[in-house]
């Protein structure tokens, strides 16, 4: 197959993983007879240096018309004056938005021979799989109003948590669609007993797990969801949550799986291309030393393969090579090896 992929290496660490990752694909590309083509654009603190603004029409404009998105990380220091009107995460909002993938992927899978690279005892983390579903452009991130003012006398700031009925459903029913190959359990969480956007989120969620009745359907606070998540992990399916909650949801549950370096995400709409980048970020102490850990990336582009590209075979490969590199003892500095990107990335590949 030919498929047109747009590259956001972005800044610290990102473009030293996002070029492992290519490695990847492109071992996949030869392997299967398909045709890649990677345009390089420019997102965040490298695009802000060179064009003012975090992400350009013309950069966004390549998105969309791309078969998928891979992305590196966004951000760092030199850009993180608090009175900055441009920040690098305004392209990262920006490109959620203008691609419309309003559901975020986040899977937390503890591979066994991690156990131990996690806080938490390993009686807790046996067997843990989550699959967490963050709505993405909705929400806390995007309601109006938005801002600053005076009120009063005081200077008031106003962030708004809007939900339109649509978005919960969307969001929703997807979770409800990828439970379906798993084990058949949504958990909705929400803070229905103080927020009306919950008791919205709440009532849509209710009738969709009404009409579907083989999956079973859980609502749980959010501040009960967090302690959940470290007493009991093993008791999830797919969490589906707002986008602020699984925002800080999902920087939760990454400690589960020993370091946040090995961990996927998938953004989706409506078929058109998807976003995927490791959970991380720019990691600006570690970045240019070639020492990051390249897994959330590669794992990315498997699921780039399978949500975008329709290739589950080749992304199943890439996650078996991932598995059993990490069976073998292979490890970056974040989980306490000696191996840098890429050789970490040249294991992978002889497993492939
Ligand atoms: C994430 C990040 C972003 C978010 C930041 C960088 C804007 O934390 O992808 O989880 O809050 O969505
Ligand atoms: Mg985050």
């Amino acid at each position: 197959m030919e498929a047109k992929i747009v590259v956001l290496p972005g800044d610290g660490i990102g473009p030293e993983v996002t070029a492992e990752a290519l490695r990847i694909l492109e071992a996949v590309a030869k392997r299967g007879n398909h045709s890649f083509a990677y345009d390089t654009q420019l997102m965040g603190g490298c695009s802000i240096d060179r064009h003012g603004v975090a992400l350009t029409g013309e950069a966004l404009a390549a998105c969309q018309a791309s078969s998928a998105v891979l992305l590196g990380a966004v951000g760092g220091p030199k850009w993180d004056d608090p009175s900055a009107k441009v920040r690098p995460e305004q392209g990262l909002l920006a490109l959620r938005k203008g691609l419309g993938v309003f559901a975020n992927l986040r899977p937390v899978k503890v591979h066994p021979a991690l156990i131990d690279s996690s806080p938490l005892k390993p009686e807790r983390l046996a067997g843990v799989d989550i699959l967490v579903i963050r709505e993405l452009t909705g929400g806390l991130y995007f309601g109006q109003p938005k801002g600053r003012d005076v009120k009063d006398g005081h200077e008031r700031a106003v962030d708004t948590l809007e939900y339109h009925d649509f978005e919960v459903q969307r969001v929703v029913e997807l979770a409800f669609r990828l439970a379906n190959d798993r084990k058949r359990k949504v958990t909705s969480v929400d803070k229905a007993n103080v927020l009306e956007s919950s008791r919205l989120w709440r009532q849509i969620s209710t009738s969709i797990g009404k009409a579907n009745p083989g999956i079973a359907l859980d609502h749980m606070l959010v501040d009960t969801a967090s302690m959940r998540l470290i007493t009991s992990p093993g008791s999830f399916d797919v969490l589906v949550t707002e986008n602020m909650f699984g925002d800080i949801l999902t920087d939760e549950a990454s400690v589960l799986a020993g370091s946040m370096g090995m961990l996927p995400s998938a953004s989706i709409g409506n078929g058109g291309p998807g976003l995927y980048e490791p959970i991380h970020g720019s990691a600006p102490d570690i970045a240019g030393k070639g020492i990051a850990n390249p897994v959330g990336t590669i794992l990315s582009a498997a699921m780039l393969l399978r949500h975008s590209l329709g290739l589950p075979a080749e992304a199943a490969a890439i996650e078996a090579a991932v598995y059993r590199t990490i069976a073998d003892g292979c490890r970056t500095a974040d989980l306490g090896g000696s191996l840098g990107a890429s050789r970490m990335t040249d294991e992978i590949l002889k497993r492939l």
